[in-house]
């Protein structure tokens, strides 16, 4: 046998017999089993918290088959539908075998193949189980022998089946600068659907994560929660099915709306992964899980440590010079942030891009502003001891460019229909190879042209309408999902050859923030909206699904709050500012700089410790949340008091996830200059007292005012 990674590779297969076999999918905690029925069909036979003994017994609340596929007796929301080359709709699929290896200690892969007996039309369920994370990657391949292609209309990654009293879903829905608001609803009889159908920008409104509560309202610290998000960055579905004995079938996959798939002889459908997690002991396991899993598996170079950073947009717009940026790097320097990051506005010469009407296609700095080139600006912000980065947004064209008159046929436009501007703007055919190759150039010929650029912002500022595209001629239903798997195909192309440049993925606020994208980029913009406040709820939604070196957090003048509260809140996600620094007052740049230093010695435990969150911002009038190394020797509390009312009482906070054995100090940090910390926490304290008493954290409660605590182990 082989060696990987100095692991055994271990290869099970399984062969139907009458009495099929059990097959367990399994993790620490969870486990997904299914086995074939009398019938050749494949039935999910349990989900839920491991069962202490597992045994087949003890397996038999479900008899939903796995997949379910349209056209043959069951009467639920398919996860396949297939139409065959003679006209025939209907799909059946039986068990054939299946396999499973361990790919090193912690990670198994399973795979079930499946197939028609009539035509040949062969389904292949793959699953990635991750032991210690708990966490579940489901994916499914369609492939078929027919002799002409084969149409697809619904392609579901995975579907899962569950018998409770009760559902309740959350889903985070917003708009532009009001993301993932959480909303909470126990499901009734029939469908619910969360999806997308914009595209590009694609989760503009719905991002695509969803909590499911069995039996009660998800809590934090109770309760049976599966938490599910899809690792794809473009329309996606998740549908919720109660049937009549009041069973929920979930779906989830590609949004296949618009969007039929002709299949070729031979060819494989492949679709994305659901990742999912299982907590017996609430929302705030299930969210750790998904960020051990993140971080160890799902994200670009996530334990590289993250840059931080000084952005333009917020302080000068499109109107800048070289002069003024070098200006301004000073303000990045004297902040000591590792980087400078210059926004939207440096290119455009024919169609200069001074306003977001023009020059978007038109990559070349524009010589009024930049007379010296990127290069110039690389340099002297290296003399300045900071990183140059830069905002790139390359699948977009103004009607004003000279790409727009150069190339009509790449971009995506209905024929015999006005244009539709969003942002003034239109989205090019990414399915073209040819303008596949543009992006890829584009970003390869400003980084190759400018050695010493450190990062990218990458921008994508529009859903998709005028959904029509030149290149795919009588193949419009594949526009959706070809367009996304173009941008991954771009995406491995700059990683070949850029395999560690930090990418910021944004989408003019929180439109792309999805594990299909995050495995070629660092972190992402979760909103526009920086006001502190408002970000509070916002990191709070997204905390839920993504680690905090992720969710990219700057300190902006958005907001009414004082400069500590706007950066307490910053400094709990991926820290950079967007902000006019030569307005800083002494004290406020003194403040600023120390956050930065205090930031770059807790990040490890922000970044890579265990979250715990402990008043949510929708229960009370104030936030908590807490991180934790994994050795629990230190912790970092943020404290958010948000509208406090007359004579408010606020109970101690307890703290979670410390040892009660050991002793801790507890000081206050990040302190505005010529201000003293309201709290005497001047003693040392067992783990067991912070997480059974608790500290007062309010002993002068005053609205928008903040406190973070750093808590060691002595
Ligand atoms: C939208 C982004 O979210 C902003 O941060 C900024 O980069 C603008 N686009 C620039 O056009």
């Amino acid at each position: 046998m082989k060696k990987i990674f100095g692991f055994v590779l271990l290869l099970l297969a399984t062969t139907a017999k009458a009495q099929g076999p059990l097959i367990r999918i399994s993790t620490n905690n969870i486990s997904l089993v299914y086995s074939p029925d009398q019938r050749g069909r494949l039935i999910q036979k349990y989900f839920g918290r491991k069962l202490q003994p597992e045994t087949a017994d003890t397996l038999s609340k479900s008899s939903q088959e796995a997949y379910v596929t349209a056209g043959m007796e069951s009467l639920l929301d398919p996860a396949i539908r297939v139409v065959h080359n003679d006209g025939n709709p209907s799909l059946e699929l039986k068990y054939i075998s299946h396999q499973s290896s361990k790919k090193d200690g912690n990670v198994t892969t399973t795979d079930i193949f499946l197939k028609d007996p009539v035509y040949p039309v062969n389904v292949v369920l793959h699953f990635e189980s991750f032991y210690k994370e708990d966490v579940i990657k489901a994916w499914t391949e369609i492939k078929h022998n027919e002799k002409q292609p084969l149409l697809l209309t619904a392609y579901s990654s995975s579907m899962l089946h569950f018998n409770a009293a009760k559902y309740w879903l959350t889903q985070f829905h917003g708009d532009w600068a009001r993301e993932v608001n959480m909303e909470e609803q126990p499901l009734t009889a029939g469908m619910k659907i969360l999806d997308s159908k914009l595209g590009t920008r694609a989760n503009m409104y719905q991002s695509p994560m969803f909590l499911l509560s069995l039996d009660k309202a998800a809590a934090e610290n109770s309760g049976d929660v599966l938490a599910g998000t899809l690792a794809w960055t473009g329309n996606f579905k998740f549908a919720f099915e109660v049937d009549q004995l009041n069973a929920l079938h979930i779906n989830a996959g590609i949004n296949p709306y618009a969007s039929d798939y002709t299949l070729k002889p031979g060819e494989t459908f492949t679709t994305p992964a659901f990742i999912f997690t299982y907590s017996a002991t609430g929302k705030g396991q299930a969210s750790r899980n998904l960020h051990h899993w993140a971080l160890n598996y799902g994200v670009m170079d996530a334990h590289t440590p993250r840059l931080t950073l000084l952005n333009n947009w917020e302080a000068t717009d499109m109107n800048f010079d070289e002069n003024r940026l070098v200006q301004l790097f000073g303000g990045a320097s004297k902040l000591g942030v590792d980087m400078f990051l210059l926004d939207d506005g440096w290119f455009g010469n024919k169609f200069p891009r001074n306003a977001d009407n023009a020059g978007l296609g038109d990559w070349q700095p524009n010589t009024t502003k930049l007379p010296h080139g990127l290069g110039y600006l690389v340099q002297e912000a290296q003399k300045q001891g900071i990183k140059f980065g830069i905002w790139l947004e390359p699948e977009m064209v103004n009607p004003k460019s000279e790409l727009y008159t150069q190339h009509p046929d790449w971009v995506l436009r209905l024929p015999n229909r006005e244009e539709n501007y969003y942002r003034n703007q239109m989205v090019l055919d990414l399915t073209n190879p040819a303008v596949q190759d543009f992006v890829y150039n584009i970003v390869d010929k400003t980084l190759s042209d400018n050695p010493g650029i450190a990062y990218i912002k990458w921008d994508c500022n529009r859903m998709l309408t005028n959904t029509y595209s030149p290149y795919l001629k009588d193949k419009q239903s594949h526009l959706f999902i070809d367009y996304t798997r173009s941008f991954y195909k771009v995406m491995e192309r700059l990683r070949a050859k850029y395999p560690h440049l930090p990418i910021m993925l944004c989408s003019g606020g929180g439109g792309r923030t999805d594990y299909g994208a995050l495995k070629y980029f660092t972190e992402f913009w979760p909103s526009d909206n920086t006001d502190g406040l408002e970000r509070i709820y916002i990191q709070y939604g997204y905390s839920h699904f993504f680690p905090s070196n992720t969710i990219s957090a700057h300190v902006t003048n958005w907001g009414k709050q004082s400069l500590k509260f706007r950066t307490d809140v910053a400094m709990m996600g991926k820290l950079g500012y967007d902000i006019k620094v030569d307005a800083f007052t002494d004290k406020e740049l003194q403040f600023s700089h120390d956050a930065v230093t205090t930031y770059r010695r807790i990040s490890d435990i922000v970044w890579y410790g265990n979250l715990y969150r402990l008043i949510s911002p929708y229960e009370d009038d104030r936030a908590v949340f807490q991180y934790v190394s994994d050795d629990q020797q230190k912790a970092i509390v943020f404290h958010y008091l948000m509208n406090v009312r007359r004579k408010e009482v606020f109970e101690h906070v307890k703290l979670q996830g410390l040892d009660p054995k050991k002793n801790y100090t507890v000081k206050e940090i990040n302190l505005f200059p010529g201000t003293n910390s309201a709290f005497r926490f001047n003693r040392s304290y067992s783990g067991d007292y912070l997480m059974t008493v608790g500290l007062n954290m309010a002993p002068r409660a005053t609205s928008l005012t903040s406190n973070i605590l750093e808590i060691t182990a002595e």
